[in-house]
């Protein structure tokens, strides 16, 4: 068989580093007759795949896997991988039915139309993409990736964690997959270099951390990017929020209050950051800085940066800090921190304070109070020594706006509270909040029942809003009558 995608001469199997595939029957040609063959008895005759019992599912899944690797190693033989860059989807596809097809004959395996489909579309994507995560990938209703070795992958569906039947064959597999994603992206993971965090190149975001530091074989996790982010009305339909704090939302952004998204892993802080961020103006520069580029904006005038780790000699680092100093330079309007987790704390207070107003970030932290207390740590650690007050009032004077995301123990993720930095009194931060979520039970079927309400406290920029012409109707400030 002729093909551009067939290495010339290629097929000689057997090459160092792969996986062991002895045990596959009909894999002869390419090893020593002496070697043990597990499924020897299947060697002679044409095995039909559906012949055994019912209760033989588990074994005839485990053969199909392992028809499988053996297929996938005779097509990396036998394809001209320098070509699958260039290579047509359908010709690939083509060309992948025809070597398995062929394989498969050889092997005298029998499989029904579906199985083949199946098996074909596992080969392609074992070729092309990422093998056993490539569905999970694909499939919209999951948010998380998380490889736990080989043998265990959970993923994040609706806020809740479920175990997959996705396993890899063994750890070189899972590690081969790593490599190849890293490797996409021009970085490196192995022993001396364990652990590395990426963007994929449909902009999800990746990180691996590998033996011997991760202990029972690899760790991954992955943040699926979304195309479509969730915009503010999704996230009212959603339950997120209500449409009165969304107006409330709105006229702070638009108003240029300086906002910081606090909440703990996966809360929903940056998904909450890119809504919010839909609300400032299109005539605006916006300047965005992460370590990972997730931020999405739809305005028209946007300047994204993303900060590099230090390569394997330990140099060439462009860090969160760096981005922010330099964008100060840039004439932003605004300035989006994805997360401020250290020293660029400083300089993103800085910017809030002298002109930048208007800017956002997001913070790892359970409660408004608990989001000044980090900022004071992480100003502490950057080795600012400053008074405690003096300290404070810095936050005071440049934070006033303090959304709290959090995902609760059914799954679902909403803005808990929308708390306003009022400014110091004596030694403390004064703060209201003015809307929150009142939870008042749980159903049987542990979903929590509650209401989003205001406190009843009126905003502390009611008249800052009123003079940009954002008038909020003052009922919103009124608390829900609770039934
Ligand atoms: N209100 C919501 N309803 C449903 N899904 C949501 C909601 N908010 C966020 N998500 C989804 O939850 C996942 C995590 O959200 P996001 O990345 O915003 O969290 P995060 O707090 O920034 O996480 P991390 O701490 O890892 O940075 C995403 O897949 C996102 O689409
Ligand atoms: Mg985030």
């Amino acid at each position: 068989m002729f093909s551009k995608y067939k290495k010339p001469g290629g097929g000689d199997g057997a090459q160092p580093g792969q996986p062991d595939l002895t045990s596959i029957p009909g894999g002869q040609e390419h090893q020593p007759q002496s070697k043990p063959r597990v499924m020897r008895r299947q060697n002679t005759s044409k095995i039909p795949a559906q012949a055994g019992p019912v209760d033989k599912e588990k074994k005839r899944k485990e053969r199909l896997a392992e028809i499988k690797l053996e297929l996938h190693k005779r097509l990396l033989d036998n394809l001209n991988l320098g070509a699958l860059d260039t290579a047509a989807e359908s010709d690939l596809r083509a060309e992948i039915v025809s070597i398995s097809g062929e394989a498969l004959d050889e092997m005298g395996v029998v499989l029904n139309r579906e199985e083949r489909a199946t098996l074909n579309q596992e080969l392609f994507d074992e070729v092309t993409g990422l093998g056993p995560l490539e569905p999970l990938l694909k499939d919209d209703s999951v948010n998380d990736i998380l490889v736990n070795g080989p043998q265990q992958v959970f993923v994040e569906r609706a806020g809740k964690l479920e175990l997959t039947d996705t396993t890899f064959k063994d750890e070189r597999h899972l590690l081969r997959i790593i490599d190849k994603i890293v490797s996409a992206v021009g970085r490196r993971v192995d022993e001396s270099n364990p652990y590395v965090d990426a963007r994929l190149q449909d902009g999800s975001r990746f990180n691996a951390m590998v033996p011997p530091i991760a202990v029972d074989g690899s760790l991954v996790s992955i943040r699926k990017f979304k195309k479509e982010k969730l915009a503010i009305d999704d996230l009212v339909n959603f339950g997120a929020f209500t449409e009165e704090m969304a107006a409330y939302l709105q006229a702070a952004v638009a108003t240029r209050l300086n906002v910081i998204v606090s909440g703990g892993t996966g809360s929903g802080k940056t998904t909450t950051l890119n809504a919010l961020s839909s609300f400032i103006d299109n005539d605006e520069r916006i300047l965005t800085i992460e370590d990972t580029a997730e931020l999405q904006l739809q305005q028209t005038h946007v300047g994204r940066m993303e900060s590099r780790p230090p390569n394997v000699e330990g140099k060439g680092a462009v860090s969160q800090r760096d981005c922010l100093r330099n964008a100060l330079r840039m004439r932003p309007d605004r300035i989006i921190v994805g997360e401020t987790r250290g020293e660029e704390v400083i300089d993103m207070l800085q910017a809030m304070n002298t002109g930048h107003d208007g800017s956002m970030t997001t913070i790892h932290a359970n409660s408004a109070r608990d989001a000044v207390s980090r900022l004071e740590n992480m100003i502490s650690m950057a080795g600012i020594e400053m008074p405690i007050k003096a300290l404070r009032a810095q936050i005071a004077s440049a934070v006033n706006l303090i959304v709290q995301a959090s995902r609760l123990q059914d799954g679902s993720r909403r803005m808990v509270s929308i708390t306003e930095v009022t400014g110091m009194e004596g030694e403390v931060i004064s703060m209201q909040e003015v809307f929150r979520f009142q939870r008042v039970g749980l159903t049987p079927d542990n979903k929590i029942i509650g209401h989003f309400t205001a406190t009843g406290v009126r905003s502390h920029y009611s008249e800052r809003f009123r003079m940009w012409g954002y008038d909020l109707p003052s009922n919103i400030f009124e608390p829900f009558a609770a039934e």
